[in-house]
């Protein structure tokens, strides 16, 4: 067996590793071991690329190979070890933005040491694939990460003849790349790939913060699109099974996402949700006349101490808080004095998708304390307690009973069905989709204003006390 066979075997293994990995990450239960198994085949499959005897002939690509993934190594733990969780998905954007860019940078290099003879048209239109779809990546994770960041505003940007400029920009760029394929000239290549880096930030300014994570994970799909193609480019395939495998999965995340928000992708891409926020904001003093209830800690600690059954339904606001410790010592108290208790998890509840998932996991909740909506719904009704931890959009019932709001169609958790209500927040602003909750004023509700943490450490002193 020659090297470069055996090199495709590891290569193979590595391949499969990724599947298992994926497999593994769609379960919280074997998420971690996916995760260590698909860090394994991509160390292993780095490792292997080395090997190769066309790699180790020049010594001075490998010494800046080698410098470059020190300096990235560098970078990217410590910001991947400090990251708050909150700000996960514009570092997840931050480091998709810099794959598609540099896939498309490989496609431009290897067109133009085949430059100097014009390539064939397949080679040329694989370069174009990678130099377009990685660009366009490049740019709008750029923006999404500048949207996320608070560098620039969250909501949509939209201005006069906005479709018009768009679509001129697309046909510029189809002809830049016709023209491309037919001449092979570098130029044109590059005004292709400038084009593309244009048409990312266009593509993603109208796109509203509360959309962006959905918009990252079809960046992502288009990085690893990118990168499959310059797998082609550079005649690599595990470049081209591991590019597909993330554009697939992130193809399929982002149906996912956009279902569980109750909206099409088309309409997440192009509707510009949220540059109208509809919220009055309550308390907030700015205009809404209605009175809510407040409670006590004392109270609620006594309601949720004699209840039978206590659905947690977390949210945003707990990871805010970083209350999930504190949100697991009172379920365990309460199901030590035999309450039965679980948390009812939305598909979109948080800002990534898992993101309650992974916040309880730290705080080593059991798995089987988990509901997913499907499964938590059905007992909604029966439960005497729904405490809405930093929730609010996915427990809305605008979504089920408002035609015409933004969030109508969105599949929620059926906090109202309960036979109480407490909602645990800091005041009466809105959730991401920036409209009001008609269960805050619901007869059934009780408020009880405050960090989390801090309202939920109170409410287990008060349960202690009951
Ligand atoms: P949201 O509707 O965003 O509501 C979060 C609530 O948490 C707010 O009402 C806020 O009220 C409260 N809060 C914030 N900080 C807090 C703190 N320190 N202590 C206590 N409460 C705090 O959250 P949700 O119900 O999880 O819904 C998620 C939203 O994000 C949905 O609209 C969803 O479509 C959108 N989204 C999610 C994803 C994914 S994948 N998860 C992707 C795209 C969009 P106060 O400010 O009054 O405290």
């Amino acid at each position: 067996m020659t090297l470069n066979t055996f090199i495709d075997l590891v290569y193979l293994l590595a391949a499969i590793g990724f599947i298992l990995a994926l497999k593994g990450l769609s379960s919280p239960k074997h998420a971690r071991n996916g995760n260590l198994l698909g860090a394994a085949a991509a160390a292993v499959a780095v490792g292997f690329t080395f090997a190769y005897p066309s790699v180790r002939a020049h010594t001075l690509n490998l010494v800046l190979t080698l410098a470059a993934m020190v300096i990235g190594a560098a970078i990217a733990v410590p910001a991947a070890r400090k990251v708050k969780m909150t700000a996960m998905p514009q570092m997840v954007a931050i480091f998709n933005g810099v794959g598609g860019g540099a896939a498309a940078l490989i496609s431009v290099v290897v067109f133009l040491i085949d430059a100097p003879g014009k390539p064939a048209v397949y080679r040329i239109a694989e370069v174009l694939f990678g130099v377009l779809v990685g660009c366009v990546s490049f740019s709008g994770s750029a923006i999404a990460f500048a949207k996320l960041q608070e560098l620039m505003t969250g909501r949509p940007v939209t201005y006069p003849a906005q479709q018009v400029i768009n679509a001129v920009v697309g046909v510029a760029i189809v002809s830049l790349a016709i023209g491309t394929l037919v001449t092979g000239s570098v130029p044109l290549l590059v005004a292709t790939a400038l084009l593309s880096l244009v048409l990312g930030v266009i593509f993603v300014l109208p796109i509203g913060g509360a959309d962006v994570p959905v918009l990252i994970s079809l960046l992502n799909s288009f990085t690893g699109l990118a990168v499959a193609a310059s797998g082609f480019t550079l005649n690599n395939n595990l470049l081209i099974i591991a590019g597909t495998l993330v554009g697939a999965s992130g193809i399929l995340l982002t149906r996912m996402m956009s279902k569980a928000m109750g909206r099409s992708l088309a309409n997440v891409l192009f509707s510009a949700f949220g540059s109208v926020v509809t919220a009055t904001g309550g308390a907030d003093g700015s205009g809404e006349t209605r009175t809510v209830k407040t409670g006590t800690p004392e109270d609620i600690g006594v309601l949720l101490a004699y209840a039978r059954k206590v659905v947690i339904i977390p949210g945003y606001g707990l990871a805010v808080a970083q209350a999930q410790h504190t949100a697991r010592e009172l379920a365990d108290l309460l199901m030590e004095r035999g309450v039965e208790v679980f948390y009812a998890i939305h598909p979109v509840a948080g800002r990534m998708p898992g993101h309650m998932n992974v916040l309880l996991a730290e705080a080593n909740v059991p798995y089987d304390e988990l509901k997913e909506m499907d499964e938590a719904n059905p007992e909604m009704a029966t439960a005497d307690v729904a405490l809405v931890v930093g929730a609010n959009d996915t427990v809305n019932p605008a979504a089920k009973n408002t035609p015409g709001s933004p969030i109508y169609g969105m599949p929620i958790i059926n906090a109202d069905e309960a036979e109480n209500i407490v909602f645990l927040k800091r005041s009466m602003r809105p959730g991401f989709a920036g409209i009001d909750n008609d269960l805050l004023f619901d007869d059934k509700t009780t408020l009880l204003f405050g960090d989390a943490k801090d309202t939920l450490a109170k409410l287990v002193a008060a349960v202690k006390d009951a």
